[in-house]
Parts: structure tokens; C-alpha cells; sequence
């Protein structure tokens, strides 16, 4: 008698001590689950949280894997790495270590050296083995660069490509760059980078008055376009660091350009605004690094295809600068691509090490709804319990036409549908939606909804059809990745989604990838002739993306949100909305006709 030989389930672990997410690929090397540890703990970035914890893991495996599968645990970062941090923070050199880099910076140190010791502590073969019975559960662990490529390299159009991991840091180095090709990962170049890209955006934060711990770099982002390039600010930023081949180096005199930068940092009682000029500059000297990187990588002609990840693979405004500009001909940004993405990346290098031969270039675009569903057990109790009277729809045409009626009143609505997005963007499953025609519409939200600063732009997810029509240079962007120019004629009939410097944000919504969300929207078009919405994510400032019902309800009761709609049916307060009551005070009707109103009138 033939034994049958066990089918296979890959379990990634991303387990940096922020962001920490678990990811499910499944014998076929179809990537079936993937979600962001700080959702179901509504803990912005989960520091020190592990995404293995006992009871959640069991319950996702059962949910997401295939019976009987035997399991294979795949986590990224080697090991050595986080003993050397221990050996660092409590072994006998610990003295000298804190004095050399700072209290401030020791006590952080620890911090993740103690949730090194919470990750050795978990065995979760162990609990495995009790929960699903003697199966055998396997155990690697990949380096933390080569998971970051491999989240990218694999969910990319590509058939081979070079691929840029640019990161805070890694195992030995900040930066690391692989030719992709025939499904593999060749290292080009094995020399360390000490100096670091990642670690250089952070500081920018921390002089801006962000912070980077709370993942604040966004802020920079969004605060850029504001301002100016101012020349001291550029010499003391460009000395930081330098570019020699394809390693990043400490600038030659860069620890008294620090010390003059932090003479520069924003105290608590001065107003953001007031350091545009340092944003605006940071973002120009990190551009500026990045492209000669870059230039560097593509003078040795391995291809035009470039796959970017690690942290600052966040970066949108540099991203969508690269359309267009070369010198590679082709970007990819996985949906993912800082260190919550490394459970996709482990979880996909098991897959491919027991299938060297499995891997084809993939000819759609990786679903990036990933993520746990609504529980209907909790719907149903809401409905029940809840006393909030909603209105059931049949779904379909009807759904799409009530909410973009409602939109089109000046409506701001909270759409949860289907599975979570993977990432830090809302995709249209966990969104607040808005009218873009609207000129006040970003102030409102960022007043009553989002409780936050007033600079902060909002994203447009616009029909993929009508991405050229809209934007200069336009690629496909399925995941919000890049920021690209507005055309001219175009921006003024969406100024609600158009920032400071004529650029947004863009998701591009194709059916295929998301039904509900495209039809929405088409049925917005359809009645306003604009095939755009505003998109922000459902959270309120400082929190994560809302994750279940509870979630919901709570930042839809607790925030000037209109309507919320779960699934196929609609909440809607009783009240008129925020942008509907700036009609009604005027004695208009909420519709759009005035499109020309200052944000001070919309507030006031
Ligand atoms: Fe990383």
C-alpha cells in the first residue's frame, strides 16, 4: 500500500517587532489569507505583538487551510539576529551599549529584545500539533531582505526583474538587490550598506515633529507639497549620506550635520505648517538619493523591470515619479511592501523551495483582499439588537445606486464590504467614500471624521478606463502605490482629491479585482459623469482600519460619517451629514451645484 504524501500549507510569519501580519499560501502556492496583526488587535502597528498568538492562529488555519494539510511555518528574519539583539540588550556588554547609543535608545532596544524572548517562548508547533492532532509542523525562517523581494517579486507582472529592497534596516544592511528570474532571487551585490534610506526618512519625521515609532512618515508626505526647497536644508540632508556604487554610506560628516539638524526640530507649540520648507526639502534629498541608487542598478543592464519594496517602497510621491521618468521602463509596489508584507514573502520562499519547478509569471494582478470577512453572527446581532433601523437592499444595481445617489447629495459614507484589504491603504472594502466634486469635502472629512491635520490629502479611486483621461503619465495602480499628476482640465472638476502640488494619491478600480467597489463607482459616473470618488480608510486618526462590526459602529456613531453600509445594508443617521447641514444652513439643497465654496464657509 502506497502512503499518499500530505499536501502542504505555508504559514508566514512577519515578525518584526512592528507591523506584524500572518499569511496563508496553500498547496497550489495560491496565496489564500494575508492580515495586518494590528486589526484584529486595533493596535496602530502592533509593536511587539506576535502574529502567532495561540487561539487566533488555530482558528485562521482552520478557516483558511485545506484539511489535512500538514504545515510548514515560514517567518522572516534569521534568528541570529534577534539573539544578537538579546546579547546586546541584557548580556554583558550592556553598560557600554547604553552609553554609546543613548538611554532613549537602549530602552528601545530592550523593548524588542524582550519581544525577541516572547517569540522564542512561543512554540507554535507545539500547540498546533495539539490542536489539528500529530501533524508534522515544519519550521524555516528566511532572511528579512530576501521576504520583502519575494512578497514583491512574486505578486509582480514580471518575468524577471530586478528587484530593490530599500528598508530602515535588515540582518547586516539596509538596502538589497536581487535579480529576479526564472523564479529565483540572485543577490547582486553581497556589500553591506551601513548607511540607511529608511533610517534617513525617519529622522526627517522626528524633525518635523512626527513620529516615526507611530509610523507618522505619511505626515511628511502629505506636508511636502506645501512647501519650498530652501538651501540650508538641503546641504545639512544631503551630507547624511552618500551613494558609492550600489551601497549606501554615512556622509562624511554627517554626525555634525545632525547635530545642526536637530538644532532645527520642531518643538510641540509650533505649527507644522511652519516646517513645509524641511519637509518639501527631505522629500527632494531622498528622491534625489533613491534615482542615483537606482541609476546606478540599471547601468548593469539586467533589465528594465523594476520590483521596489522595504519601507520606503511606501513612499507614493517618489514612486509615482518614476512613471514616466525612467531609467527603468516598468515599476512594480506590491500592495504590502514594508514589513507587514514579509509573512507574503516567507510564506511564498517555503512554497517555492519545496516547488522550485511550480513558478509561471502570473497574468493577473494579486488580489490584495486578503483579509478576515465581517462576522455574520455579529451582523446579524446588530441587526437584531442594534435598534438603527436600516434599510436592506437586494445588493446589485439596487445597493450601487442608492449609496452613489447618496454620494452625489454630499453624503459621507463608510463602505464595508467582503474581505479586508492587505496593506496600510483602504481599497474600497473598508473605505470612507465621498463626492471629489466637492471643494470642501477634505476639510469636512478631515474635521469630523478622521480628527485630523488639516494638510492631509485624500486619495482618488477612479474607473482604470478613465486613468489617462484624468492623470499625466498614468500607470495601472491597483494599490494606491503611486501618486501621479493630475491633468490640468481634469483636477478642476475633483479638487476634493487634488493636492497642494496637482497630484493624488490613485487607485486604479478594474472589476476584475473588485466587482462591488467598480460598480459603485460606475454608478456614480453614471450620474454625475465623474468616474472618481474620494477614498480614505475607514479609521479615525491613530487607530487601525476598522475590523469588525463593532469597529464599525463605533467610529460610525462617534464621527460625522452619513451612512454606513455592511454588506448589503445601509445605516443612515437621522440627521443630515456633515456636508449636507452646510446646504441646509444655506438654504440650498444638498446637492452639488455649488462646487466653488471656501473650506472656511464649509466649517465655519
Ligand atoms: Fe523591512
Amino acid at each position: 500500500m502506497t502512503v499518499k504524501p500530505l499536501k502542504r500549507n505555508y504559514i508566514g510569519l512577519g515578525t518584526s517587532p512592528h507591523d506584524p501580519s500572518l499569511a496563508i499560501v496553500d498547496s497550489r502556492g495560491q496565496l489564500v489569507f494575508a492580515e495586518d496583526t494590528e486589526r484584529y488587535l486595533q493596535n496602530k502597528r502592533a509593536w511587539c505583538s506576535p502574529p502567532d498568538d495561540f487561539i487566533r492562529i488555530a482558528k485562521l488555519l482552520k478557516e483558511y487551510c485545506e484539511p489535512d494539510a500538514e504545515f510548514v511555518i515560514a517567518s522572516s528574519w534569521r534568528s541570529a539576529f534577534f539573539k544578537r539583539l538579546q546579547f546586546f540588550s541584557f548580556g554583558p556588554f550592556k553598560g557600554l551599549i547604553k552609553r554609546k547609543i543613548g538611554a532613549e535608545n537602549y530602552d528601545m532596544l530592550r523593548c524588542i529584545a524582550s519581544y525577541a524572548n516572547v517569540r522564542h517562548g512561543i512554540n507554535t508547533e507545539a500547540h498546533l500539533q495539539r490542536v489539528f492532532g500529530r501533524r508534522p509542523v515544519i519550521r524555516r525562517e528566511y532572511e528579512h531582505h530576501l521576504t520583502h523581494s519575494a512578497a514583491a517579486c512574486y505578486s509582480s507582472p514580471y518575468a524577471e526583474a530586478v528587484s530593490v529592497v530599500i528598508d530602515g534596516l535588515g540582518e547586516s544592511t539596509s538596502c538589497k538587490m536581487f535579480h529576479f528570474r526564472n523564479g529565483g532571487h540572485l543577490p547582486i551585490s553581497r556589500k553591506p550598506s551601513e548607511g540607511s534610506f529608511g533610517q534617513f526618512y525617519s529622522f526627517l519625521c522626528e524633525l518635523c515633529g512626527f513620529d516615526p515609532i507611530g509610523g507618522e512618515e505619511w505626515k511628511v508626505m502629505g506636508l511636502a507639497p506645501y512647501g519650498g526647497k530652501n538651501d540650508r536644508y538641503y546641504g545639512l540632508l544631503r551630507s547624511l549620506l552618500r551613494i558609492d556604487g550600489l551601497r549606501i554610506r554615512e556622509g562624511r560628516h554627517s554626525a555634525a550635520a545632525v547635530r545642526q539638524l536637530l538644532e532645527l526640530r520642531r518643538r510641540p507649540d509650533q505649527p507644522a505648517i511652519e516646517f513645509a520648507d524641511l519637509a518639501y526639502t527631505g522629500q527632494l534629498v531622498f528622491s534625489e538619493y533613491v534615482d542615483e541608487l537606482l541609476s546606478h542598478v540599471h547601468a548593469l543592464n539586467l533589465s528594465d523591470n523594476l520590483v521596489l519594496s522595504g519601507g520606503c517602497a511606501l513612499n507614493s510621491a517618489y514612486v509615482g515619479q518614476l512613471a514616466g521618468k525612467g531609467p527603468f521602463k516598468n515599476s512594480f509596489v506590491f500592495c504590502a511592501p514594508a514589513d507587514n508584507g514579509n509573512s507574503v514573502g516567507a510564506a511564498w520562499l517555503a512554497y517555492h523551495q519545496d516547488h522550485p519547478q511550480a513558478w509561471t509569471p502570473r497574468t493577473q494582478v494579486q488580489s490584495p483582499y486578503l483579509g478576515s470577512r465581517l462576522s455574520t453572527d455579529m451582523l446579524d446581532k446588530l441587526l437584531r439588537y442594534g435598534g438603527l433601523e436600516p434599510i436592506k437592499t437586494g445588493g446589485g444595481p439596487e445597493l450601487y445606486t442608492q449609496v452613489a445617489e447618496e454620494l452625489s447629495k454630499g453624503r459621507i459614507v463608510a463602505w464595508v464590504q467582503g474581505r479586508a484589504e492587505f496593506g496600510p491603504r483602504a481599497l474600497g472594502n473598508r473605505s470612507i467614500l465621498a463626492d471629489p466634486r466637492r471643494r470642501d469635502v477634505k476639510e469636512l472629512i478631515n474635521a469630523k471624521v478622521k480628527f485630523r491635520e488639516e494638510f492631509r490629502p485624500f486619495a482618488p479611486s477612479i474607473l482604470a478606463e478613465h486613468g489617462d483621461e484624468y492623470f499625466e503619465n498614468y500607470r495601472d495602480t491597483p494599490y494606491m502605490e503611486r501618486a501621479l499628476r493630475f491633468r490640468p482640465e481634469q483636477a478642476a472638476r475633483v479638487p476634493g482629491v487634488v493636492h497642494v502640488d496637482g497630484t493624488g494619491r490613485l487607485q486604479s478600480v478594474k472589476r476584475e479585482l473588485n466587482e462591488k467597489y467598480y460598480e459603485l463607482i460606475k454608478a456614480f459616473h453614471g450620474l454625475t459623469g465623474v468616474p472618481i470618488l474620494l477614498n480614505t480608510s475607514f479609521n479615525v486618526m491613530g487607530k487601525p482600519i476598522a475590523h469588525s462590526v463593532e469597529d464599525a459602529i463605533a467610529i460610525f456613531l462617534t464621527s460625522g460619517i452619513d451612512l454606513l453600509v455592511l454588506d448589503n445594508y445601509i445605516f443612515k443617521k437621522r440627521a443630515l451629514g456633515a456636508l449636507a447641514d452646510v446646504d441646509a444652513a444655506a438654504g440650498r439643497s444638498p446637492s452639488t451645484e455649488d462646487l466653488s465654496r471656501t473650506p472656511q464657509a464649509a466649517v465655519a
